[in-house]
């Protein structure tokens, strides 16, 4: 029921954003292009406002970290050095049924989610030491947990039952199914043993959701990276990349700030921008696109204090988002056991949307993998002196500097932001029924700050709220509307998530009085025009998410 509840939560939400003009489908016309979106009037002013409340904390609130506007397309290069050419894929079957290409890895994950489903038959305390236990096994060596596998796919079981009670559970022997398949998943994605991967497929009856046969073809790997023609470079080398993600072109700049910036260790280089990937499978609206955008930060610090900043910023980020005023349990870390090649920590800040905790955000501590890479592959030195002296009172010299990186989805930030502050309320009374649908934004990132209403559409009472908004609109963006009814009016500003409400009345001709609706509370006020742009300002301040 609570499923039935969040998949109809995010429809609404969808239909919202579209009916409100703040995200439409890309192309529409056309019958649109698949996880391709475009921002309509009002998602582009919420966009625009999440971006400023990300560049204010990360790059004006801190002294030593600066912001670059780096190109999409960058030398082909780049990307071999990055690793994205030989290593950014994603490995697809497809079914010869129902000709449908998947992603095998999520194939697995939706059947391992199947079998670990039965957990909800464990008793609390049961399913709390399984979790421990399985935290632990995925914890091991390769080679520690590739050991444990027969004793999972063990029919009857044989775990010590006084050690882990968990296995007199009825549904145990679903999870063990769930845990070896686990363990197995990561084990061949690691080697990258394409043949496993069909195997597991096999092996665990997974069927295609189409044609629900398990007619597949191989494994084979697919390259998540757009490619396109650049006319002015030399006959075969002519290949150029859109790029998969903002980092490269904040590392192949890092001297160029550096230097050009007097930089000193530890400082950090921001971005906003588009990125590039050719997902195969598209899933759950502006989650999972083919262009969306980044707002990434690469902190370069002295080796060996890659670890305290790696807290510091895993720490910071989550105080970003908890300023928004969303409530705590709606958060999670989500530190990852496997690594990458590159990280020597990473975690993921993870968001409870409708369709479960997903993640927004990656803090990855990266070393100085990218760095040396490009060091290499263009010949040039990428080092930072750094005259800072060390215990023994000599300067720590010449090194290339550690790496920790926040990572977010600015669209993925948006989807967020609307779910939350989505609210379908009724207001019903024993007289009447009656309802609103609000958006319940932070002030600060509304898309109009004020709307400003006429009571009436005659008697001077438009050319006085013309003059108020023509008063604010230099600090404020507003919005001006003398169609309906007032109560008409106040419900689509709730809609769009509008925090103040103004109306000019007659009164306001004689003493220069508004009434003033808080979207929220609905409370209304009278207030004096003169007072308006202090109160407005206030409440939609950057200080009152930055300070
Ligand atoms: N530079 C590191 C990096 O790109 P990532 O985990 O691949 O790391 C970072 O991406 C963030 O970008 C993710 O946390 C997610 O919010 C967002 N993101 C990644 N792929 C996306 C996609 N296809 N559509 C929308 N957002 C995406």
């Amino acid at each position: 029921m609570a499923q039935k509840n969040n998949d109809e939560q995010f429809k609404n939400v969808i239909s919202h954003a579209k009916e409100y003009g703040f995200v439409f489908q890309s192309s529409e016309i056309y019958d649109g292009l698949s996880a391709v979106y475009d921002y309509g009037q009002l998602g582009a002013e919420l966009k625009n406002n999440i971006k400023t409340y990300w560049w204010k904390a990360m790059v004006q609130m801190h002294e030593n970290i600066v912001g670059i506007d780096s190109a999409i397309f960058m030398h082909p290069k780049v990307w071999k050095a990055s690793g994205h050419v030989d290593g950014f894929n994603d490995p697809m079957i497809d079914n010869k049924d129902s000709k449908k290409r998947y992603r095998a890895d999520q194939l697995l994950e939706n059947k391992i989610d199947e079998l670990y489903a039965e957990l909800t038959n464990f008793s609390a305390e049961n399913k709390a030491k399984f979790e421990e236990f399985q935290q632990e096994i995925l914890g091991l060596s390769d080679e520690g947990q590739a050991a444990w596998i027969p004793s999972f796919k063990d029919e009857e079981g044989i775990l010590d039952n006084s050690k882990y009670p968990f296995v007199n559970e009825a549904s145990w022997r679903f999870v063990k199914k769930g845990l070896a398949l686990e363990v197995e998943m990561n084990l061949a994605l690691k080697s990258e043993n394409l043949a496993q991967l069909k195997d597991l497929i096999v092996d665990y009856k997974v069927i295609c959701p189409i044609s629900k046969t398990s007619n597949w073809t191989d494994v084979r790997q697919f390259n998540l990276m757009f490619s396109t023609q650049f006319g002015a470079m030399a006959e075969g080398s002519d290949e150029v990349y859109l790029r998969p993600e903002t980092a490269q072109g904040i590392f192949v700049n890092f001297l160029n700030v550096q230097k050009s910036g007097r930089m000193k260790i530890p400082f950090g280089i921001a971005q906003i921008g588009k990125a590039f990937r050719n997902e195969v499978i598209a899933r759950q609206f502006i989650m999972r696109m083919r262009e969306f955008e980044q707002m990434e930060m690469q902190f370069f610090v002295r080796p060996g204090e890659d670890k305290k900043w790696f807290e510091y910023w895993k720490e910071a980020r989550l105080k970003w988002h908890m300023a928004l005023g969303t409530s705590a349990e709606k958060y999670r870390y989500h530190d990852h056991v496997k690594l990458a090649h590159y990280a020597n920590a990473a975690t993921d800040i993870e968001f409870e949307f409708p369709f479960g905790f997903k993640e927004v955000e990656g803090i990855h501590s990266r070393t100085d993998f990218d760095l040396k890479q490009h060091e290499q592959f263009s010949g040039k030195k990428l080092q930072y002196f750094d005259n800072d002296l060390n215990d023994e009172g000599k300067p720590f010299g010449n090194y290339v500097p550690y790496v920790i990186e926040t990572s977010i989805g600015l669209d993925r930030m948006f989807l967020l932001t609307m779910i939350n502050a989505f609210e379908e309320q009724d207001l019903s009374t024993e007289d009447k029924q009656d309802s609103r649908t609000l958006l319940r934004l932070h002030p600060a990132l509304a898309p109009y700050k004020v709307a400003v209403f006429p009571l009436t559409k005659k008697d001077g009472l438009p050319e006085k709220a013309r003059e108020i908004m023509d008063a604010l609109k230099f600090d404020f963006n507003c919005i001006y509307e003398e169609k309906d009814a007032i109560g008409k009016r106040y419900r689509r500003q709730d809609a769009v998530g509008t925090p103040f409400c103004i109306t000019v009345d007659h009164q306001s001709l004689e003493d220069n009085t508004v009434t003033i609706r808080h979207r929220d509370s609905m409370e209304q006020e009278r207030v004096a025009i003169a007072d308006l742009a202090d109160l407005v300002g206030k409440a939609v301040s950057w200080k009152t998410l930055l300070a």
